[in-house]
């Protein structure tokens, strides 16, 4: 019962929705356990570019199940978009998109909230995507929400709906002073919603269970990033859900036992969408020429994505949280032709050396980062698809990062589209044992 789960080890957009496509070859089952459509997972292929926001990235495949999992927080309005955006495009969704009837829906009034408490927050705010994540995750937490299945039972929505509309509308025009949603209009498109998605709505757990005794491979496609985790991330410049591997379980109703490997998508540099800490950020013109060169624009939002050089603190943290069994390494591409890379590998702050990420956040905002210095590679790594085609310089800084995170390399990813890999290690292999929290020598 192999399940190999794919997270996020920096603050999300590594390229996971690349990596879970291509591995998709390999897979029965592809399952999102958490996020919402704050997601924007890219998938090329040949000159074709999809982004999937709530729908796993592994439905270009035909024959492959897609399912969205208990723990991922829905807006049905942006999901029927997304799936007529493909249904366009020549994508099929009957027998192969499921949603879990206890998946959390995503209401008018949270994106509301959202917004609303954003605007007031000012300087402080979040840089939320404004998806309304944050408040449904709060009323599924508060036990106020409402469920998928809940658009099947149009009494009960009903009284959930009046019920949770007072509440939200309270906030909304007294304490926020923004306008209020209208009740009898959400319940009129909801119900037009759960019609819609009525074929698509059952319990995921039970599927993924039997699928499991069948001994299916099932893929858990993670969104956002490690350190957006509202528990190990560098709170509360976080989203509101679990992307760390343990969120694969209760995001999909699969036990930890079930869990094969998990694969870490990591990108040969930094990049971080929205405010908080990041210590490696570079304000200046190498900053600017990763943002060109990577197209590091927000795949959702269209922000530009801050960048800055790779940092091993934050990939250990990555590999002990989550347990990785392998890595990904993504966009090294990007480095082509800059003449020296940094490495940072320790924060200094008021006169203390820090080798593991501290937990204070006042630390991560104020450290001057420890950096080696690598020298870079003239060469083109676009394309390559074999690991001794790589540079010498280009595979002794892939050795370098892999060595001081702790980590093991399975892909590197060289380009945007699916051919364009190199793969040293197939998934669904037996997973590896790392001692990734072992201090190395540099
Ligand atoms: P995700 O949220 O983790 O799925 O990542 P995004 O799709 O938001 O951002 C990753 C971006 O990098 C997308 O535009 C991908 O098409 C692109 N990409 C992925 N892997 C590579 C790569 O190895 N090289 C280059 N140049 N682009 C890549
Ligand atoms: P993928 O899956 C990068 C960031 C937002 C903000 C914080 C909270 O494409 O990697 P939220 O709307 O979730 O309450 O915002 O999280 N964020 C992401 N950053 N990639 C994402 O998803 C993200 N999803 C949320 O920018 O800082
Ligand atoms: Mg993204």
């Amino acid at each position: 019962m192999p399940v190999l789960v794919v997270v996020g080890a920096q603050w999300g957009d590594e390229g996971k929705g690349k990596i879970i496509d291509l591995l998709t070859e390999r897979a029965d089952v592809v399952a999102r356990y958490q996020g919402g459509h704050n997601a924007g997972h890219t998938v090329v292929v040949g000159k074709d570019e999809f982004i999937l926001h709530l729908i796993p990235s592994g439905i270009l495949h035909k024959g492959k199940k897609c399912l969205i999992g208990n723990g991922v927080v829905v807006d049905p309005a942006a999901l029927i978009e997304e799936m007529d955006g493909l249904i366009a495009r020549g994508i099929r969704f009957e027998g192969s998109l499921m949603i879990s009837g206890n998946a959390h829906l995503i209401m008018p009034y949270h994106k509301a909230l959202d917004v609303a408490s954003e605007s007031l927050k000012g300087e402080k705010k979040i840089g939320t995507t404004g998806r309304g994540i944050g408040p449904a995750y709060a009323d599924k937490i508060s036990r106020a929400g409402i469920r998928m299945a809940d658009l099947l039972d149009p009494q009960g929505f009903r009284d959930k709906l009046r019920q949770h509309t007072a509440t939200a509308n309270f906030l909304l025009e007294k304490y926020y002073g923004a306008a209020p949603v209208d009740d009898g209009r959400i319940y009129d498109e909801y119900m037009a919603y759960g019609k819609r998605l009525a074929k698509h709505i059952d319990d995921a757990s039970l599927f993924l269970g039997e699928a499991l005794r069948k001994g299916r491979k099932v893929l858990a496609e993670g969104a956002q990033g490690t350190h957006l985790d509202v528990d190990h991330g560098t709170y509360p410049f976080v989203t509101s859900s679990s992307p760390t591997a343990g969120g694969a379980c209760t995001g999909l109703g699969i036990g930890p036992t079930t869990i094969t490997g998990v694969m870490g998508i990591v990108k040969a540099y930094t990049t971080r969408v929205g405010s908080g800490p990041f210590p490696t950020e570079l304000q200046d013109a190498t900053g600017e020429l990763l943002r060109d060169r990577g197209r590091e624009y927000g795949a959702t939002t269209g922000r530009a994505r801050r960048c800055g050089w790779y940092d091993v603190l934050v990939i250990r943290h990555a590999a002990r949280v989550n347990g990785l069994t392998s890595v990904a390494i993504t966009k090294l591409d990007v480095l082509d032709g800059i003449d020296e890379i940094k490495i940072c590998v320790g924060y200094k702050h008021k006169g203390k050396l820090y080798e593991e990420m501290p937990a204070d956040l006042s630390v991560l905002e104020a450290c001057t980062p420890q950096y080696i210095t690598m020298p870079g590679w003239k060469e083109s790594t676009v394309g390559v698809t074999k690991y001794d085609k790589l540079p010498k310089k280009a595979r002794t800084y892939l050795e370098k990062i892999c060595r001081l995170s702790g980590v093991k390399p399975s892909l590197i990813s060289t380009g945007a589209r699916r051919d364009e890999t190199i793969i040293l290690e197939r998934p669904f292999q037996k997973p590896v044992v790392r001692k990734s929290t072992v201090r190395r020598k540099r």
